[in-house]
């Protein structure tokens, strides 16, 4: 094991609710894909390995997209699973570092000051860091009667990527998840099933996530705008 860091970047979704016909990995904003985008950030926030989680048919033109023949801090690719935590997983199965950052290829505008940032909390000690922002909308619970009631968003935050953690912990919370048989949409959902604690850094409007058409529209404007 070594101090550096590994970055586990999935991409292995098809990026239903974005729509288009390649994968919302390649998908592009200022002629660069996402996952380009992304792994760039990282790199530049201090990951010296980084690990592209993609789906096997598409190889080829994740290969392109990354320009994975190039020189420069080693960049892979791997194959991802059928869920999110599945890609995570596969992922995981490859890291030989003492910390690992799990990071959405959706997330191509993540800033390298943020990477950093985490980089620094795990050094410093911590398990398991996450970046997060407050909610800005007024949030109700809809029961299944439908009827709703409303919760204090002051209580809530939105939680991002990259994560951090210390490899250990996210291999043992992975293991436990999948024994547990439950389905959990981030890797600290996974950790805290093992009673670690999660600390929470601010996060980064800049890392929004592209989920929908628009978001790619207002991804291509913050960048311009930075
Ligand atoms: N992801 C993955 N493996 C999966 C599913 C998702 O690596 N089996 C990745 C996606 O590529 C994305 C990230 O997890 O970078 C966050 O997921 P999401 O935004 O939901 O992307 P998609 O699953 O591709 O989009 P959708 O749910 O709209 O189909
Ligand atoms: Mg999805």
């Amino acid at each position: 094991m070594n101090s550096d860091v590994t970055a586990v970047v999935v991409a292995a979704g098809s990026g239903v609710r974005l729509g288009g016909t390649v994968p919302k990995a390649l998908r592009t904003i200022a002629g660069k894909a996402l996952v380009r985008h992304a792994v760039d950030n990282l790199i530049a926030g201090g990951c010296s390995r980084v690990i592209v989680m993609i789906a096997d048919s598409e190889r080829q033109a994740f290969e392109e997209a990354l320009q994975i023949a190039a020189p420069g801090p080693g960049v892979e690719l791997a194959v991802g699973g059928e869920q999110r935590q599945d890609s995570v997983s596969n992922g995981l199965a490859l890291v030989d570092t003492d910390f690992v950052l799990v990071h959405d290829a959706a997330r191509p505008l993540v800033p390298s000051s943020l990477v950093a940032e985490i980089i620094s909390q795990l050094r410093s000690g911590s398990d398991c860091v996450i970046p997060v922002l407050p909610v800005v909308d007024s949030i109700r619970e809809v029961g299944a009667d439908g009827r709703s009631s409303v919760i204090d968003r002051g209580r809530l935050r939105a939680v991002q990527t990259p994560q951090g953690f210390r490899t250990d912990v996210l291999v043992a919370a992975h293991r436990r998840v999948s024994e547990l048989g439950v389905e959990v949409t981030d890797d600290a959902a996974a950790v805290e099933t093992l009673g670690v604690e999660v600390q929470l850094i601010p996060g980064s409007e800049m890392a929004l996530k592209v989920t929908r058409p628009i978001d790619l529209v207002i991804a291509e404007q913050l960048l311009k705008e930075s």
